[in-house]
């Protein structure tokens, strides 16, 4: 659960017992050319928090950003939370240390705080990562059994899995030596994920928030998150802004969020909801919100993949 202090929840613990600043920058559709700016503006406003992939082909400008900032004594190494998540080529047991040293040296870096297992997914090609004939079987036991030697190795100091649905969870409960520290899905007031929440709490994963705005941005996404009448008139009646308030729900709620923008006036909005919280009687209004899963992953679901329906992709959870 998010811990408390003067300026509100900062860091939530994992189950491995480390701290990680709940408000983190996502970097998912930060365009080369904007994502180091927008990583400078962020750890300059007080972020410590920064969410990667390899697969948003941005990791090598992030790694000059954070490498400038070091260097200039701005901030330390240690006091910073950096994640990044292992892509869908990349699940054979083999490649799995393979990935994590690419991702750390585009980042320039000797360990990350936390790897992810990026989608219960597999395909053979990371250039053409979406077309059905690169599509292949799973086997997360096999992958996390990788994940766990990199946690062991240290150079991952945290192991989880994103999207990861309620049963896929489950599943990799009942087995694994190492549990997942995390789960980083789809989380905003317009789908709340209100049965993973429940079974997070109940096993000690923590449940990660991204896209906690409902991505605005993402135009195929046709998202209205933001324009929900509970988000503006709790705006309204706190003078904040919706975008803020989405994410003050999901700390009070006991997630990590993870809003991203390479907007300088945003990123630092999107930081500024320590402080102030939303009182009891407008919180309630929330579980009023239609629910609406934004990310459905048709992307991929064909008769090739593991996966031929978006129901078996989110075991129901839809
Ligand atoms: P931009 O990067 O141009 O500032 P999410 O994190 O839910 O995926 O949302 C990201 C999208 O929301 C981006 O398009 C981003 O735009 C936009 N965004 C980020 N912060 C805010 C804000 N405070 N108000 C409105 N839109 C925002």
């Amino acid at each position: 659960m998010a811990e408390g202090n003067a300026k509100g929840p900062l860091f939530v613990e994992l189950n491995t017992g480390a701290k990680m600043p709940s408000v983190g920058l996502g970097t998912w559709q930060s365009d080369p050319g904007l994502v180091g700016n927008a990583v400078e503006v962020a750890i300059r406003a007080g972020y410590r928090h920064i969410d990667c992939a390899r697969i948003y082909d941005n990791e090598k400008e992030i790694g000059i950003a954070l490498r400038k900032l070091f260097e200039e004594g701005v901030v330390k190494r240690e006091d910073l939370w950096i994640t990044s998540k292992l892509w869908c080529s990349d699940h054979a047991p083999e490649d799995v240390p393979v990935a994590l040293d690419k991702t750390l040296q585009d980042l320039q870096l000797d360990y990350l705080d936390l790897y992810l297992i990026h989608w219960p997914m597999r395909t053979t090609s990371f250039e053409d990562t979406f077309n059905p004939k690169y599509f292949a079987a799973v086997d997360i036991p096999t992958t996390w059994k990788a994940m766990e030697g990199l946690y062991d190795s240290g150079k991952a100091r945290a192991i989880g899995v994103s999207n990861f649905s309620s049963k896929k969870l489950s599943d990799l409960l009942a087995y694994a030596r190492v549990p997942p520290a995390v789960d980083q899905v789809e989380c905003h007031p317009g789908w709340q994920q209100t049965r993973l929440r429940a079974l997070c709490r109940a096993k000690g994963v923590h449940l990660s928030a991204y896209s906690p705005l409902g991505s605005p941005g993402t135009p195929w996404l046709k998202s209205n998150v933001l324009k929900n009448p509970v988000l503006t008139m709790v705006a309204e009646k706190l003078g904040k802004t919706p975008a803020q308030v989405a994410l003050r729900w999901g700390l009070q709620s006991g997630q990590s969020v993870l809003p991203k923008s390479t907007t300088e006036a945003r990123i630092k909005e999107n930081f500024d909801i320590l402080d102030w919280s939303i009182p009891d009687d407008l919180f309630s209004k929330f579980s009023e919100i239609e629910q609406r899963r934004l990310i459905r992953a048709d992307f991929f679901v064909h008769d090739l993949s593991p996966y031929k329906s978006v129901e078996e992709l989110w075991d129901g959870e839809l």
